[in-house]
């Protein structure tokens, strides 16, 4: 059986802030399904330490890592084949609140020996020196938090195959010279072919040179990361990784995201008994407040409040789209500015714009069955779960052309209507006007609902479960283990 280590900085049910945090449980668990032997590393934050001891949980090992005494929590949650290890340590994860961010919103000050500190142990582990008499063949990480875990492992003698995937480039974990002789690391790291990035540290720079494999989560963000426009610096070496770098799809947990089974929902429904759809619509205007007479489509947008999502686009259009007759809920926490903007909207047109600032995992579910639309304007996007849960729920996505977007949404245009692939709406150009172009013809086609139900139906029909990518994650750790061995041979 392969065994897999799978090191990432959330996970569900533990803890998410975003779509990291789905796929991190998602994946594990599909590929355990598949027969692999597969524990998932992660920080002990509080509320995770809580809800692994709610369950069966018990002290593995303790270890005293970098100077940190340590415990190893172990627990499998119900109905699992997953084996999860969490870090206890609670000077550096002993703080309710958000794992990356303090009160305040800024990064806390300590992230980087934090983030080292989860690397470390994993490196330990992965080198069996816990004492567990458990060693993967490989170790797979996830974004920044987990940069250091290829590096320091490239310093080991013999170690596990390594992969790492990129789940968003635009944060990097970039900390100052000062920080790097904090951690007390290996000197010939902080080099230009180790961690070194003009002058500073940069911990996805780790995973991203120095794993055996790197792939990120869509095929046309693997392409688009490797361009000036969207490298964020790093174009340049992942060019020189192109052939060990790919993209892979995520998929979605079918179990979760099911209209007829969803247990969140107010009314349960499938492609055969779609209207019920209304239902839970109805259920939605009604609690937040939205006007209920006419038939007005309702757009839903669910995601964290930063420029990535190009809120601040959708800001701007939402004036001529509620003219036009549509109305929206809004639920997104994130960056104040937008909050207040959103809420300052919602003043402004009472009936027709409903915004809860938040995270609220129920209703992120509602607006997935309430909406007729779901907008997803961001400027760039690896994957995107939303689109994948909404087509799921045959709510019809409008989003802009571009990484995981562009490869699961395929716009609505007479030539797509006839060959049966239309599933939404997209544009080109990530600004006011593109949202309108496609916007205006979502809600035009919304009028026309023998088409508009082609669409629903379409999406609805789609398979986004984790099968076909976990088998991409098979093939790519078998690539993994193929170049760790011949760096072995010909380091
Ligand atoms: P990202 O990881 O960039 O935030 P994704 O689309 O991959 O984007 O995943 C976001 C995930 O987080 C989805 O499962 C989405 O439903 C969820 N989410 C984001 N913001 C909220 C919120 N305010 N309330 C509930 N769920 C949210
Ligand atoms: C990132 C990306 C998002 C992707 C998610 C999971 O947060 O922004 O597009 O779906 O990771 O891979």
């Amino acid at each position: 059986m392969h065994s897999l280590l799978f090191i990432a900085s959330e996970a569900i049910p533990f803890c998410k802030t975003g779509g990291l945090g789905d796929v991190a449980a998602s994946l594990p668990a599909a590929l355990a399904e598949q027969g692999y032997d597969v524990r998932v590393l992660l920080p002990g934050y509080p509320a995770a330490l809580e809800k692994a001891r709610s369950g069966v949980a018990f002290e593995l090992c303790q270890l005293e890592v970098a100077g940190y005494p340590l415990k190893l929590i172990e627990t499998v949650l119900p109905h699992s084949k997953v084996c999860h290890w969490l870090i206890d340590c609670p000077p550096l994860f002993g703080r309710p609140g958000n794992p990356y961010l303090d009160e305040t919103g800024q990064p806390w000050s300590d992230n980087h020996r934090r983030f080292a500190l989860l690397c470390r142990v994993g490196v330990e582990l992965a080198m069996d020196r816990a004492g567990l008499q458990w060693r993967p063949g490989i170790v797979h990480c996830n974004d920044w938090q987990t940069g250091l875990v290829p590096a320091l492992l490239s310093l080991e003698n013999a170690p596990p195959a390594s992969v790492f995937t990129l789940h968003n480039l635009a944060y990097q974990g970039i900390f100052s010279y000062q920080c790097f002789t904090d951690l007390q690391l290996p000197r010939q790291l902080f080099d230009p072919d180790g961690i070194e990035f003009h002058g500073q540290m940069s911990f996805i720079k780790g995973g991203l040179l120095l794993a055996d494999r790197i792939n990120t989560v869509s095929p046309s963000y693997a392409n688009e990361i490797q361009t000036a426009e969207f490298g964020y610096g790093l174009d340049g070496l992942l060019r020189y990784r192109s052939e060990v770098l790919s993209g892979i799809l995520n998929g979605i947990d079918t179990g979760v995201w099911d209209p007829a089974t969803d247990p969140l929902l107010v009314k349960n429904y499938d492609r055969q008994t779609l209207p019920d759809k209304r239902v839970n619509k109805a259920a939605l205007r009604q609690q937040y407040g939205l006007n209920a007479s006419g038939d007005h489509p309702l757009l839903g947008f669910v995601g964290r409040l930063v420029e990535q999502k190009g809120i601040d686009l959708l800001l701007a259009a939402i004036p001529e789209l509620v003219a036009a007759g549509a109305q929206f809920i809004i639920l997104g926490s994130g960056e104040k500015q937008l909050e207040q903007r959103l809420s300052r909207l919602a003043q402004q047109y009472p009936g027709d714009v409903a915004v809860v600032a938040g995270y609220d995992e129920i209703l992120s579910h509602r607006i997935e069955a309430g909406a007729d639309i779901f907008v997803m304007p961001s400027r760039f996007e690896p994957c995107g779960l939303n689109q994948m849960y909404s087509l799921r729920y045959g709510t019809v996505p409008v989003v802009h052309r571009c990484g995981g977007l562009a490869d699961t949404v395929v716009d609505c245009n007479p030539a797509t209507l006839d060959d049966g692939s239309a599933n939404g709406f997209s544009f080109d150009h990530p600004d006011v006007g593109g949202i309108l172009y496609a916007t205006h013809r979502a809600i035009e086609c919304y009028r026309h609902r023998d088409t508009w139900q082609q669409l629903q139906r379409r999406g609805m029909s789609q398979d986004w479960s984790w099968q076909r990518s976990a088998l991409a994650y098979q093939q790519l750790y078998q690539h993994a283990l193929v170049l760790s061995e011949r760096n072995r041979e010909h380091p």
